[in-house]
This record gives structure tokens, sequence and C-alpha cells, in this order.
């Protein structure tokens, strides 16, 4: 591979949309920000300035650095903040992955402004397992607020109550003609007929999963989170916040001067307010001969599920299978060495003095946990911590592997399920093989949680509704072509069970790619330890690691 430098200037830009001005935090001026291309085996050093007065980190979602946790990002997980004036050069290897990731800001709710696409083409000469599209086009969805940032983030973590939810969903950062105001905000993607386009999905909502589907076209998912996977047809996809998903869109042999449109709105199930409003883009067929003889063709609109179709969403994400061939193989752990029983969900802290609070008896406030632990972010980098092996005062590795009282999950929530803060992690041995099922919790209503590991891929050897039943359900699983990802759905009202090789040394975070859920403490850490061989081992900090 070479190496690609990229120089990342945060500063501030006024951008309009919905007919609001407001001045937000973006990548060299850019909103959406800038396109990073390399290949498979490629260094990427990209050296970021931060010239606003926030604090900045920016993380390469879905890349596994192997031994470069330094670069990872998440803000006092892996690294301080880099503060006004200062600068920070991410350098890492993409090692054994090629698709679509991305990138974004990981502190506070900063990427709802600050995020881009990550391409990665396969090593030169190495084809793609299917047909050779003839154009490649990233297509980002996120969302839009006329509200300053701050006041969303306030509203969100300080007063008790829900998110203020976004105005507007967003394709490359444009609302599209179904808004007020937004005709000419609509991102365009014209075509010739009888091509074959592989559209780059990628969903960096803050909030919200996202059904996406184009009027009288079909799509053939080819790839998740940068690994194949056995095509499908489906005239719909579902994509989480924090995932990628490759689709072909085979352009039909005529149509000229026709127009599809591209519409993506949510798939929500929880009681709680949303943005249930359309982003649409615009499918426009090349007119082989410019004319103003033209005949205005209709706007063609495709069908979307239902909002709270869930029964779509089972059946899409069943059908996600690794290629499982002789190039591709699948590496699941076959033995799982230890076994971990998450809950994931909502519940309820008690409410602080002078708050209106939500929550069952309208005197707590939102909280978000995993086995009843609600994540309290450090103040000091936790992988600088421990590989200082200081983690006194700083974390504990004490997260309990499984619920300390158990309760039933999915049906009536007991009353108290005696949620506690604190920054505890799981500390693990190299190379341990790690089967973790999520548990989802109804204690506020079912909802669907999209649950990020950084560092790793996993396998997802089963998923179902109602409670994980220990003694039937790991009979099911598929230990034969799982798909590989680093963001999976837990099913609302239902379990997934994944498996890793956790052969990465450092400190990984793992939380719900819900914005709003991760600010309330559904998140954590897994510590795994250096290995005894040198080349297994976590190297120490760039000289220019940001300080706390
Ligand atoms: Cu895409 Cu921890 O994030």
């Amino acid at each position: 591979g070479i190496t690609r430098h990229y120089k990342f200037d945060i500063k501030m830009q006024n951008v309009t949309r919905l007919c609001h001005t407001k001045s937000i935090v973006t990548v060299n001026g850019q909103f959406p920000g800038p396109r990073i291309v390399a290949r498979e085996g490629d260094r990427l050093v990209i050296k970021v300035v931060n010239h606003v007065k926030n604090n900045i980190t920016l993380h390469w979602h879905g890349i596994r650095q192997i031994r470069s946790g330094w670069a990872d990002g998440p803000a006092y997980i892996t690294q301080c903040p880099i503060q006004t004036g200062q600068t920070y050069v991410y350098n890492f290897t993409i090692v054994g992955q090629r698709g679509t990731l991305w990138w974004h800001a990981h502190i506070s709710w900063l990427r709802s402004t600050l995020y881009g696409p990550i391409i990665i083409l396969p090593k030169r000469g190495v084809p793609y397992p299917f047909p050779q599209p003839y154009k490649e086009v990233p297509l980002i969805f996120g969302e839009w607020w006329n509200a300053d940032t701050e006041a969303v983030i306030n509203q969100a973590t300080k007063t008790g109550g829900g998110p203020n939810v976004s105005d507007a969903y967003t394709i490359n950062g444009l609302p599209g003609l179904l808004y007020n105001c937004s005709a000419k905000d609509t991102s365009k993607l014209s075509v010739k007929p009888g091509k074959t386009y592989l559209l780059r999905l990628i969903n960096a909502a803050l909030n919200d999963d996202l059904f996406f589907s184009i009027a009288n076209h079909t799509l053939t998912t080819v790839d998740v989170d940068a690994v194949y996977v056995k095509p499908f047809e489906s005239n719909t996809i579902i994509i989480t916040p924090g995932q990628t998903t490759n689709v072909l869109l085979k352009t039909k042999p005529t149509y000229p001067g026709a127009t599809f449109l591209m519409m993506a709105r949510p798939y929500a199930t929880g009681s709680g307010t949303f943005d249930n409003s359309t982003v649409a883009g615009m499918l426009e067929y090349q007119h082989p001969k410019p004319s103003t003889s033209i005949k205005k063709l209709p706007l063609f609109k495709p069908t979307l599920p239902a909002l709270n179709d869930t029964s779509f969403v089972a059946n899409f994400t069943n059908k996600l299978r690794s290629l499982a061939n002789v190039k591709y193989p699948v590496n699941v752990p076959k033995n799982v060495d230890r076994h971990f029983f998450f809950t994931v969900g909502l519940g309820t802290n008690p409410c602080p003095k002078n708050h209106t609070c939500q929550g069952p008896t309208n005197t707590t406030m939102f909280a978000a946990s995993i086995n009843n632990v609600s994540f309290v972010m450090p103040t000091k980098a936790l992988l600088q911590s421990h590989f200082q092996r200081q983690s006194n005062g700083v974390f504990t590795a004490n997260l309990p592997t499984s619920p300390l009282i158990p309760f039933n999950y999915t049906g009536t929530p007991p009353n108290n399920t005696n949620v506690i803060d604190g920054t505890k992690v799981v500390s693990i041995p190299f190379n341990t093989s790690v089967e973790l099922v999520m548990q989802g919790t109804s204690i506020l209503g079912a909802e669907s949680h999209p649950l990020h590991l950084h560092g790793f891929n996993f396998f997802v050897v089963g998923q179902g509704f109602g409670n994980f039943d220990s003694k039937k359900d790991p009979a099911k699983y598929n230990l034969v072509d799982p798909v590989e990802r680093n963001t999976v759905g837990v099913p609302a009202g239902g379990w997934v069970a994944i498996r890793f090789l956790a052969d990465n040394p450092g400190v990984w975070f793992m939380h719900c790619h819900l914005e709003v859920h991760t600010s309330w403490g559904l998140k954590m850490a897994w510590v795994v330890e250096d290995g005894m061989l040198p080349n297994q081992k976590l190297p120490p900090p760039p000289a220019d690691y940001p300080k706390c």
C-alpha cells in the first residue's frame, strides 16, 4: 500500500438549509465533510487542526485500528480532545478491509455536522466479487436542526426530557424537495440507461434507523460495513446509524427524461418523539438528445414500509450472509472462551431537582444502561490510563457480565431496575474468543438499538424476538455464513448474539449509535490486554497525543 495524506482544518462555516442559516463546525468548510479515498493496505495520515472553540476528536468508524488504538478517536476513551489551536495527526493502516466506511466527530453531538465517507477500494488488480459498476456514488444520510447545535445537545443531555428532534433528514447534506424551501437543495443523481451503479449508502443520522428505497428500481445489497455479502435483491433497505451498505442499482434500458425519487425515512418503534419526515433525492435518466421537446414525465415515488415495520427489518437482516467462500472465508470463532449477556435499554435515574422529567412516573430522568450500569464518561482517556497501568480513580474492570437482578426483559418491567452510574469496563486477555448476547429491554417501550463495537468486526450468529433462551437459542446459531459487521441492530423486543476474537490490544468503546442513547449512558468499553509476543502489544502513543 501507499501513504495518503489529508489535512482536516476544523472551522466554522455558515450553512443554510430550510431557509435557516447557522454557523456550524465543519472540516475545511465543507458540509458534509470531505471524502477519504484509499485502497486496502494503504496508510492514512490525517492532520487535524482545530480552529474552533469546541474540543474535537474524529473517529474512523469501522476501521479496525489494529494496534493503532491511539488513532481511534472516541473522546476520553482513546484520547483526550484536540483543544482549540491544537493539532493531532491520526495515523493508521487499513488492513483486510474494503468497501464503505465513514468518519465522524466523536465528542458531544458534533457528529451532527462533522462527518464524511471513507471509500476503500480493493487492492490494485483485485476485482469486486460482483459486476464492475459503471460508476460509484456515495449517498450519506444525515440530520439537520434549525436550532443551534449547543441547544440541541443541552435539550438531550441536561433537561431530563427527550431530545429536540431534527427538522429534516438529508442526503449528502441536502433535505430535498419534500421539505419547505428545499426544492433547490435536492441531491441529484444523473444516470445513463442500462448501466450498473454502485451506491455507497451511509447512515450518519444521529437518532434514527432509516428505510431507503428508489421508485421502480430494485437494489442488490453486496456489502455491509466494508465486508462483502451474498448478493440479494430488495426494493427497500434498512440501515441503522453507523452502518454502511453498498448496493448495486441497475438502470432500466430506456427511460430517457424520467425522474425517480430516492427516499429515506425512519424506522421507529420507541414511545418517544421522532422526526417522521422524509428526505428525497432524484434519480434522473439522461436524455440522449438535449431538446425542449422532452415530454415531462411524472415524478415516480417509492413506497416505504410503515414506520414501525419490525418484521420487514427482521426479514431484511436475516438475508445478510457472508460470502463464505474460498476467497472470502468466514473466520467466526467456533469455540467460545467467555460468554457475556448484556441487557441494553432505557431506564430511569432519579430526577434531579428543578427539572421536569419524563419517564414512567414523571419523577425520573431518562437513563440508558448496559446490565443496569449507566456509563459515566471519565475525564482522562481510558486507553492512556490502561497503557500507563494507572486505572485507579479512572475506571474499574467490574462491569457485570450478566444482569445482577434478572427480570422479564421483554414483558412488564419491574418498578425499579436499580440503575447505577459508573465508569465500568470488561477486561479480557489477548485473543479471547468472545460471545456476547445483547438483550433489548422494554422498560420504556421496546426500541431497536444499533450497537457499535470499535476495533473489531463481529459475526452476527443469531437473533430473535422475546427473551433469549440460553438452552434453546444457541442450537440455532449460524456458524456457516453469518454476516460480519461493526454495527448491529438489537431487535426491538428481542436479542442478538455476536462473536468476535479479541485479537486487537487496547481499549475499545461499544455503544448504541443513537446519539441520544449514548448520551444517556448506553455505552461501555472492552479492555483487551497485550499478548505475549511483540506484535501482540499496543505500541506507545504518538508524540502529539493530546493531553487532557
Ligand atoms: Cu460511529 Cu463510536 O462511533
